[in-house]
């Protein structure tokens, strides 16, 4: 496995691949890998000859620089999963590699749509621009046929859409299911964060997410709602930013049951740290 620190390098790499017409994956991380993580690099391992990972810690989508300070950067461990699970090239870029004029902000904007300022965008304003100029950024060096994203944030990869539609860019955008731990927690870089307590706490957000999903056929949306709200108001040690029964290609709130592509969506904060899911409540959804 190659691991390559600048784009002129990645690119001599990439570019006799891509005369052969190699098909190439990528999947963006910001490291501090698991298992969520490497579902992705398999399914991308599944449908392209090359898969390249990248591990980059995005200065420019975190809104509180203390949350950039803690993300967790377990290099080391991340190189040897990656290297196990036969990724064929990590890109690690420095900051500078990739935002030159770092610390002064790049001076340019996605038109995302109305979605980006919902939700998570409420609540972290200007995330989804950060992360959709670090990944037009990754694109722009890799040039990938295919790039994989984990469900887990929902939104995130309904606004990288939104931006390849934008730009016309010929990349495949692929959603990859949540990965849960056994007892329902979804897997994420921030769950080390969690203490004892706040681990057993931070399960009322599956267990309401799915029972929302459980009960979508039997009960109205306000009660479905004003249950799963119950819950997590209930639970000591978490505090509901939203929860909320939403049309997945608008985010807006659906207003009955008929529409398309429904999914419920949470974020809480669990102790000190963050956290969000969602499930899919179509008929053939997971
Ligand atoms: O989901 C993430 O880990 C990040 O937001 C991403 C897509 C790698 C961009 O920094």
């Amino acid at each position: 496995m190659e691991i390559i620190h600048t784009i002129s390098a990645l690119k001599t790499v990439l570019t006799p691949l891509q005369k052969a017409k190699s098909k190439i994956a990528l999947v963006p991380t910001m490291g501090a890998l698991h298992k969520g993580h490497l579902s992705l690099i398999k399914l991308a391992q599944q449908q392209a000859d090359i898969v390249v990972c990248s591990i980059f810690v995005n200065p420019t989508q975190f809104t509180d620089p203390k949350d950039l300070e803690k993300y967790p950067r377990p290099l080391e461990h991340d190189i040897k999963m990656l290297s196990d699970a036969g990724c064929n090239l990590v890109f690690m870029p420095s900051v500078k590699e990739m935002y030159p004029s770092f610390p002064k902000p790049e001076n340019w904007h996605i038109d995302l749509g109305k979605a980006e300022f919902l939700l998570e965008g409420e609540f972290r304003k200007g995330h989804y621009q950060g992360v959709t100029q670090i990944v037009k950024k990754l694109f722009d060096a890799v040039n990938p046929d295919i790039a994989f994203f984990g469900q887990k944030d929902f939104q995130q990869v309904l606004m990288i859409k939104n931006m390849v539609k934008h730009f016309n860019m010929p990349v495949e955008i692929i959603s990859c299911p949540i990965i849960r731990e056994e007892d329902g927690l979804a897997m994420s870089s921030r769950n080390i964060h969690l203490s004892e307590t706040d681990r057993k706490n931070a399960l009322v957000l599956s267990k309401a997410l799915q029972y929302v999903k459980d009960n979508f056929d039997l009960l109205n949306l306000a009660q479905l709602l004003e249950n799963a709200k119950g819950m997590i108001n209930e639970t000591n040690g978490v505090e509901l930013d939203y929860f909320t029964i939403a049309d997945g290609e608008t985010l807006l709130p659906i207003e009955n049951k008929t529409a398309k592509y429904p999914v419920a969506l949470v974020a809480a904060k669990v102790g000190e740290t963050r956290l969000i899911d969602n499930m899919l409540l179509g008929t053939n959804s997971a």
